[in-house]
């Protein structure tokens, strides 16, 4: 595995492949790599010929008083596992490298970018699309791959390929859980074990609106507040939001069509964490 600290560099490994008509995926992350990631690089390996993983914590899509500084890293454990994997080249820039001094441009996806996780995150979508777009123009990835755990961002991304005309296609993956049913994210490492056991209060929420759901409820309001009833028997959990939403749209349903996408961020003390459930007839594991 080829790793690449400047964008020159990276772009001139992937232009021998391009110009050899090999196809190439595409896995952005933030580094600090659990099995979430790792279906996603493991996707890109069969579908494309060549796959480029990018580490870079972000520095634009974190608000000032959030976790930029305490983000977990690991750059070293991160390399092993790709190199295992069989991942073709490592894009890790630095901070300079993607925003020299003097930078000024963002991209912002207007509307979709204020709903949900967007309401307490203000400026946290303008900071993802920004870097995703760029990491696009230097990688021109044939495939892109996503994991539904951030369910708006997948399709903010979505939407700023459409708007943009961008060509790269877009594959968003299935929520990666541990056996009790927690989504993976880099964010568990800050949970000690009872805010952990207290965390579990995401998925059961979700599970109750899916089991509520195939027994015929259609009503948001209904649903909404049942979740919000069982939330709030965990001590340490406080409600950042539940929504059920159109899955184009990100609009709140009041009579629920499938597929509606139910969306919930959770402060378990002072970690925040999200997870989300698509509804469908069919019992679904995410
Ligand atoms: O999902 C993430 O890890 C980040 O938001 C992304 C897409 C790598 C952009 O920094």
């Amino acid at each position: 595995m080829k790793v690449c600290r400047k964008i020159d560099e990276i772009r001139q490994h992937l232009q021998a492949d391009k110009t050899s008509g090999r196809t190439i995926g595409f896995v952005p992350t933030m580094g600090y790599l659990h099995e979430g990631h790792l279906s996603l690089v493991r996707e890109s390996l069969n579908l494309t010929d060549r796959t480029v993983v990018s580490i870079f914590v972000n520095p634009t899509q974190f608000g000032p008083r959030e976790d930029y500084h305490q983000y977990p890293r690991n750059l070293e454990r991160d390399i092993n596992i790709l190199q295992k994997l069989g991942v073709d080249y490592l894009f890790a820039p630095s901070v300079e490298e993607m925003y020299p001094p003097g930078y000024q441009t963002y991209v912002e996806v207007t509307e979709l970018q204020n709903k949900l996780c967007g309401r307490s995150r203000p400026g946290h979508f303008r900071g993802v699309c920004t870097i995703v777009l760029k990491l696009f123009n230097i990688i021109q990835p044939d495939w892109a791959f996503f994991g539904q755990k951030d369910a708006q961002q997948a399709i903010i991304i979505q939407k700023m390929v459409t708007d943009l005309h961008l060509t790269t296609r877009i594959k968003v993956l299935p929520i990666v859980r541990d056996k009790d049913g927690l989504a993976l994210s880099s964010r568990n490492t800050y949970l000690n074990p009872q805010e952990r056991q207290a965390a579990l209060v995401l998925y059961k929420s979700l599970q109750l609106a899916q089991q509520l759901f195939a027994a015929g409820e259609r009503n948001a309001t209904v649903i909404k507040q049942a979740m919000i009833d069982l939330i709030q028997q965990e001590p340490l959990a406080k409600i950042d939001y539940v929504a059920i939403v159109e899955m184009e749209n990100l609009e709140e349903l009041k009579e629920i069509k499938e597929p509606a996408l139910v969306a919930l961020a959770v402060f378990i003390n002072r970690v925040r964490l999200i997870d989300n459930i698509i509804l469908s007839l069919k019992e679904k594991k995410s």
